[in-house]
């Protein structure tokens, strides 16, 4: 059986914080997909990607600025300007913000990639059960393949984290931090987006919108050659829409679309995640970490309000506990 010093469970942007800081410490990550990057998600359509998860990011702590300066540096970043707009029971009013917003380039997962350079991990090994052994931890994975760790970082959504910990006391977070789920849909459109004068907008928030939560035109995004528009759905409209097909709610979601912003397209594809966003984003824990048992913690951008910031740094904090610990 294999022993590691540090196991991490999930290569999403928390779990990749915690690497990157215990990089020199043999931490080893197990991510049940095929690459880094988590929520970061870019699909495939053809010869190109579209960005299916976190649409843009912003950052308001240093120890976030300072990696996504490298991130810039490095190309893997750019800064983002759309024209914003946000929907009205009228249609769409534009919104100028100076907020500075950033995505991953050429497509949202490069942030994943570069954050994911030089850290051990085990992509498609997908975690089962976490037990407490001796001083320390055995994981089994759902191929029955099994491994030791001194100390354990779980940085998976919070309803896989109790999956995985069933024999901890995990109720108290699971109870306080609920996952709404989102459907993306993304279509091929020659249509601009635009605000009800007529000026062209790169992209719109749903505002009290019953379905769409955000609109994004891809190709304003820098690096896209596509004419895609990427639309999230409003979370409360996925919930009751969970259990309907792709095809379906892509339907629907086309529909909804044209109707508010007069843009027609083609349903490339429509993604389902069940555990997309915390319920109420102003529920943190402490530093947004919490440690179950003396060697293991949970980290992930649910404990920390939601956004790939909170990710990162509650990765970020659950790393240095540990060093700490030591
Ligand atoms: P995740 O990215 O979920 O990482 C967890 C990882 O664990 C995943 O890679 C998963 O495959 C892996 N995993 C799970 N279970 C196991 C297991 N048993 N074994 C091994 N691996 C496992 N944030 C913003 O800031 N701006 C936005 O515009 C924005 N838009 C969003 C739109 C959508 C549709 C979604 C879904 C999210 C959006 N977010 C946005 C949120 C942002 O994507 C997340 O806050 C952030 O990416 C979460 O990172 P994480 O590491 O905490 O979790
Ligand atoms: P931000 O600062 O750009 O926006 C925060 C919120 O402020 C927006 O949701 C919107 O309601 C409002 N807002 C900002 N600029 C606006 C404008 N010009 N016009 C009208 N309203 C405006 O981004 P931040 O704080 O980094 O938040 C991340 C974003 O990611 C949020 O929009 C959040 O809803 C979204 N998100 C989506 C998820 C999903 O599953 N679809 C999951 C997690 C986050």
């Amino acid at each position: 059986m294999r022993h590691l010093n540090i196991a991490i469970i999930g290569a999403g942007v928390a779990g990749l914080a915690v690497a990157s800081r215990l990089a020199s410490m043999d931490a080893v990550i197990f991510e049940k997909s095929r690459g880094p990057g988590g929520r970061l998600a870019s699909k495939r359509i053809g010869p190109v990607r579209a960005d299916i998860g976190a649409q843009f990011f912003t950052v308001r702590d240093g120890r976030f600025q300072s990696v996504v300066d490298a991130g810039l540096s490095f190309g893997a970043i750019k800064p983002w300007n759309p024209r914003m707009g946000y929907l009205t029971t009228q249609g769409i009013d534009s919104s100028p913000d100076t907020q500075l917003r950033f995505v991953g380039t050429p497509y949202m997962n490069a942030f994943g990639r570069f954050l994911a350079d030089g850290l051990q991990i085990e992509t498609e090994v997908r975690i089962a059960n976490i037990q407490k052994r001796n001083n320390g931890y055995q994981l089994t994975t759902t191929k029955h393949e099994e491994f030791t760790a001194n100390k354990v970082i779980v940085t998976t959504p919070v309803n896989q984290m109790s999956d995985l910990l069933t024999g901890f006391e995990t109720k108290a977070i699971s109870d306080r931090f609920l996952m709404d789920p989102t459907w993306t849909l993304v279509m091929k459109t020659e249509s601009q987006l635009q605000d009800r004068g007529g000026t062209p907008l790169d992209a719109c928030f749903g505002g009290d919108d019953p379905v769409i939560d955000f609109i994004s035109m891809e190709r304003s995004k820098p690096g896209r050659e596509n004419n895609f528009v990427v639309i999230q759905s409003n979370p409360d409209w996925a919930a009751k829409h969970i259990g309907q097909t792709a095809e379906s709610v892509a339907d629907v979601l086309c529909d909804a679309v044209r109707q508010r912003t007069g843009i027609i397209g083609e349903p490339l594809l429509a993604h389902r995640w069940s555990f997309a966003r915390p319920k109420d984003p102003s529920v943190v824990s402490q530093k947004g970490i919490f440690q179950v048992d003396d060697g293991l913690w949970i980290a992930g951008d649910y404990l920390f309000g939601g956004r790939v910031e909170g990710a990162y740094l509650s990765g970020l904090e659950v790393a240095e506990r540990l060093l700490k610990s030591l």
